[in-house]
């Protein structure tokens, strides 16, 4: 990785030291989607660094409106994988798009750790009570799996936000509430490889 400080500031929380250095154009522009993990194990305090990312997101009206599961256990890593095989034969056949069937989904084997996002529309902030609104739980989300991905990057890793299954299915492997949403899926990992293969 070019740039370290990002995973440094991180690591150590000395945001004011080197104020200013940040190249966030080029931790933006770097980060790529990845679909081939390495199986090597991810270290807790690597994921608490990338969690803690997480939570530098905006949140509407000061409630933080996210849950992170974090997932290594081979055996609920293999459900979701089988799930998302399921959940891509249903996108087959009523999308119609023919590239899915060549789209392949053992990204979801060989990945070390998943981070499910979980939303709660409890904690939406204050367009819940205007029209048309509700929406700021997913926001706040999107920002904190934005977060995730660019300090997981600067940290040498590959991610994926993966968003193929189905919500209730998905409650039942992870045991969510019914009042709450998974937002994503963030797969993460070692990678030899430097993104690629956009579906
Ligand atoms: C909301 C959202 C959902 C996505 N879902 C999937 C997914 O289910 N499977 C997948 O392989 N990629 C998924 N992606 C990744 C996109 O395919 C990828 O970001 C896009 O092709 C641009 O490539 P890049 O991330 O390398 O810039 C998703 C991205 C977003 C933002």
């Amino acid at each position: 990785m070019k740039s370290t400080f990002l995973s440094y500031i991180l690591l150590h929380g000395e945001y004011d030291k080197r104020r200013g250095e940040i190249d966030v154009f080029e931790a933006i522009k770097g980060r790529r989607s990845c679909r081939r993990f390495l199986p090597e194990a991810i270290g807790n305090d690597v994921i608490e660094t990338i969690l803690e990312a997480a939570v530098w997101a905006p949140f509407p009206a000061n409630q933080q409106s996210w849950e992170f599961i974090v997932i290594r256990d081979k055996g609920v890593i293999g459900k979701i994988y089988s799930h998302a095989e399921v959940c891509k034969k249903i996108l087959f056949e009523k999308s119609g798009w023919k590239w899915i069937d060549t789209y392949s989904l053992s990204v979801l084997r060989e990945v070390p750790v998943i981070i499910a996002v979980v939303g709660d529309p409890e904690k939406t902030g204050a367009d819940r009570f205007l029209e048309g609104g509700g929406l700021g739980y997913h926001h706040a989300c999107a920002a904190a799996i934005q977060n995730m991905l660019l300090a997981a990057h600067e940290l040498g890793l590959g991610t994926l936000c993966d968003t193929l299954f189905d919500q209730d299915v998905t409650r039942e492997i992870l045991g969510i509430d019914l009042s709450k949403e998974t937002i994503a899926m963030i797969c993460l990992g070692k990678t030899d490889v430097d993104s690629v293969q956009t579906p």
